[in-house]
C-alpha cells in the first residue's frame, strides 16, 4: 500500500494575469501621480522605506476617482479574484464553507522609485490581501538578481529552528505590469529596492471577511 502524505496547514499564493490592461494602467498610473503632486503621502508609520503612499480609501465608493473608468474596471477584477481566492481558503482552513459571506474591501497606492523599499509587514486588520502591479520599471522586473521584487516568509516560525542545508525560508515574486497576487494578511512579506529609472507603482488592498 502507497504511503500516505499530508500536507498539513498549506499557504497559498494566488497569482493572476489581468488581460488588456495597457489603457487602464496608464490611467491608474496617471491617478497616481496626480494624488502624489497633491498629497499627502501617507508612508509615515508604515513599512515603506521612501516612496509615495496614497490614503486607504483609494477604492472607497466616496473617493474622488471611484467613477473614473480606470478604478471601476480594477474593483471589479479585484472583487472577481476575492471571490475565487476566498474560496479556495475556505475549502483549504474551514471545517465547512460558510452560508454568508459578506465583505469589506479598501485599498491603497504606492509608487517606489529607485532606492525605495517596504520593510517585513503583515496586514494585521485583514484576512486577505492583495496587491496588483500597475508599472514596473525595467529595474524591477530582473529575473536574477532580488530587485523590485515582492519575498513572502515561511510563516511557520518553528521550522526554522533548526535549518536544513539550503532550506528554502522566503518566496519572492517579481511584479509584472497587469498582474495581481492575492495572500493571507498574515503573510508576512517585503519589498527589496531596485536601481535605474522609473516608478514601481501598484495598488494594495485588503479584504475582512464577515462569515456565518
Ligand atoms: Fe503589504
Amino acid at each position: 500500500m502507497a504511503d500516505q502524505l499530508t500536507s498539513l496547514y498549506p499557504t497559498t499564493l494566488m497569482r493572476r494575469h489581468l488581460p488588456n490592461m495597457e489603457e487602464v494602467n496608464r490611467q491608474l498610473a496617471g491617478i497616481i501621480a496626480e494624488l502624489a503632486a497633491t498629497g499627502p503621502n501617507m508612508v509615515a508609520g508604515t513599512s515603506n522605506v521612501g516612496g509615495f503612499q496614497t490614503r486607504e480609501d483609494l477604492l472607497a465608493e466616496n473617493n474622488r476617482f471611484a467613477q473614473h473608468s480606470a478604478m471601476v474596471t480594477l474593483r471589479s477584477h479585484f472583487i472577481r479574484t476575492i471571490q475565487d481566492y476566498a474560496k479556495l481558503l475556505f475549502e483549504q482552513e474551514c471545517m465547512r464553507n460558510p452560508t454568508n459571506v459578506d465583505f469589506m474591501l479598501w485599498g491603497w497606492g504606492v509608487s517606489l522609485k529607485a532606492g525605495h523599499s517596504q520593510e517585513l509587514h503583515v496586514h494585521p486588520t485583514a484576512h486577505i490581501s492583495g496587491v496588483y502591479y500597475v508599472a514596473v520599471p525595467p529595474g524591477a522586473k530582473g529575473e536574477t538578481s532580488t530587485n523590485g521584487k515582492i519575498r513572502f516568509y515561511d510563516p511557520r516560525p518553528r521550522a526554522n529552528m533548526n535549518q536544513l542545508f539550503t532550506q528554502i525560508t522566503r518566496h519572492s515574486e517579481i511584479p509584472a505590469e497587469g498582474d495581481l497576487l492575492m495572500f493571507p494578511s498574515w503573510l508576512e512579506h517585503s519589498v527589496a529596492a531596485f536601481e535605474g529609472e522609473g516608478d514601481r507603482i501598484c495598488i494594495a488592498f485588503n479584504v475582512r471577511l464577515n462569515m456565518s
